[in-house]
């Protein structure tokens, strides 16, 4: 495989859109990424599962105003940026592109996890 083609970003089915509760994050791995993928606000979001300050699921957390809390210490991460809202975490989470084909509850939830935005 080429370079380029390993950056057109190849998106891979997570769930379906029906699987997704509002404001309830669903974990799914893929290609061996965790990944949380949320419905809020009409929109769909995926970022890395795992808090960027210690080892903890983020899709354990809850979601509000766009963004998502670890349980654990309280930071907060925005689903568009990644970025946290402060303290303890400093880095931000990856945020991976979404697609969604077709209509419906039965709509596919797309997600590339070769391309960061
Ligand atoms: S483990 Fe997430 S804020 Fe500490």
């Amino acid at each position: 495989m080429s370079a380029a083609a390993a950056n057109t970003g190849d998106f891979v089915k997570a769930c379906a859109l029906g699987d997704l509760e509002e404001d309830t994050p669903r974990r799914v791995e893929i290609e061996g990424v965790p990944i949380s993928v949320v419905r809020t606000g009409g929109e769909v979001f995926a970022v890395h599962d795992i808090c960027s300050h210690a080892n903890v699921s983020l899709s354990e957390g809850e979601v509000e105003d766009c963004m998502i809390e670890c349980w654990l210490h309280g930071s907060m991460f925005d689903l568009r940026t990644g970025q946290p809202s402060g303290p303890p975490a400093s880095r931000p989470i990856p945020v991976y592109p979404v697609k969604i084909e077709g209509d419906g509850p039965g709509a596919a939830v797309l997600v590339s996890v070769t391309q960061e935005s």
